[in-house]
């Protein structure tokens, strides 16, 4: 069948030897990424210092890119380097009052979140986990009824990691909203293969970064904040560049910035941003839309092979539930994903979960099967 989408391929050259089922983990590398690196490298080669008139608004041009992919007003986004110092800059930004000091999310959030607020117990925050019950759901009631009026957070995982489950994040957002609390929705597994509008979700916070779907590479993250909130947060993880002037070098204490940079720390890590633009232009280039059509016709193929190999499906069947990674089980998985993987055939394997696979809008259908074909070749 005709695959618009496959005109985009061509741009990705590292898919010539290799099939490529991995995005969930690791986004191809756009041919384009290696020009912007190189621009990088030749503006600090020949402009030294004043390299930074360029490379300083490339902070803000890669909040662009970042805020038109979440739907996001101008102004609502400053980049980071991962999730982790995303939460961590978050969670300085609260107290936690005995009346109010509930933090809400379930046991299949991505641990590094988890770290980060448990660690917040130090402080008098206390962590209520809502418990899966089958390991790919979370049960939207279960959390929802968890958040109370003593619920200061609820950082969540948009798309569960391990199974590729959408969650209800609108919904949990209205009822948070109901009694005073903010979800911090962590985006990481959502932006790039499903639509995301985050105003009409309603979350107080969102974050993510461009290592899968966005292919763009380690260390280019984001953080969201609804504009109406920007002003009401004075984060201690805190650094210069989060100040009203940070050229004018005052001391002692922070004069946080009346915009987005007063979630900045110190300097920003700007190669990371030359290395991620690619990505995260291709993907505005297409749209979420077209992108989600065709992850759904090929996550769905992924799954009748599996059915017709019976193994053990742990994703979502109903579509609108299902993101852009498909898990499956069998016996040996995880020392085939090992071969797999060594033969070029990119995959992952999580404990509890299966085999991951993800395709992308580069990705040709006969590569889905070419991959089965071979998972078969490797069990023998
Ligand atoms: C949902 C989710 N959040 C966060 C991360 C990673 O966090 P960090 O950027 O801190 O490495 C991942 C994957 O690696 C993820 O799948």
């Amino acid at each position: 069948m005709s695959d618009d989408l496959l005109e985009w391929r061509k741009q990705f050259s590292a898919l010539d030897d290799c099939v490529h089922l991995i995005s969930h983990s690791l986004g191809c590398i756009p041919d384009r990424a290696e020009e912007y690196m190189a621009q990088f490298l030749e503006l600090w080669r020949t402009r030294s210092i004043t390299a930074w008139d360029e490379w300083l608004p490339e902070v803000d041009r890669a909040a662009g890119r970042i805020e038109r992919l979440l739907s996001a007003p101008k102004g609502t986004v400053i980049m980071h380097t991962n999730v982790s110092i995303v939460q961590s800059i978050l969670a300085s930004c609260f107290d936690y009052p005995e009346e109010r000091n509930k933090i809400v999310y379930s046991d299949l959030n991505f641990p590094t979140v988890s770290y980060v607020w448990k660690a917040e117990e130090r402080r008098g925050a206390r962590v209520h986990l809502v418990k899966s019950a089958d390991g790919v759901t979370v049960d939207t009631e279960a959390l929802c009824d968890a958040i109370d009026e003593q619920t200061a957070l609820v950082p969540i995982s948009h798309v569960i990691f391990v199974s590729g489950y959408i969650q209800d994040a609108k919904a949990i957002c209205r009822k948070a909203q109901s009694v005073g609390a903010h979800v911090v929705l962590d985006c990481y597994q959502s932006l790039g293969t499903i639509p995301v509008d985050i105003v009409d979700i309603g979350a107080s916070f969102a974050c993510g970064g461009s290592v899968k779907y966005l292919c763009g590479g380690p260390g280019a993250a984001y953080l969201y904040v609804r504009d109406d909130l920007i002003e009401t947060f004075e984060p201690r993880v805190t650094g210069w560049f989060g100040n009203e002037s940070p050229f004018a070098f005052t001391m002692p204490e922070q004069s946080y910035a009346e915009n987005i940079w007063r979630y900045m720390g110190g300097t920003p890590a700007v190669a990371a941003l030359y290395q991620a633009r690619a990505g995260a232009e291709i993907l505005n280039e297409i749209g979420a839309t077209r992108i989600r059509e065709k992850s759904l016709r090929q996550t769905q193929r992924i799954i009748d092979r599996v059915d017709e190999l019976k193994f053990e499906l742990n994703s979502p069947r109903e579509p609108a539930r299902r993101g852009g990674s498909v898990a499956f089980d069998f016996v040996g998985a995880a020392d085939i994903a090992r071969e797999l993987n060594r033969r070029k055939f990119f995959c992952d394997y999580r404990p509890g979960a299966g085999v991951r696979v993800a395709p992308h809008f580069y990705t040709r259908d006969e590569e889905i099967d070419l991959f089965f074909e071979e998972l078969l070749n490797v069990r023998g």
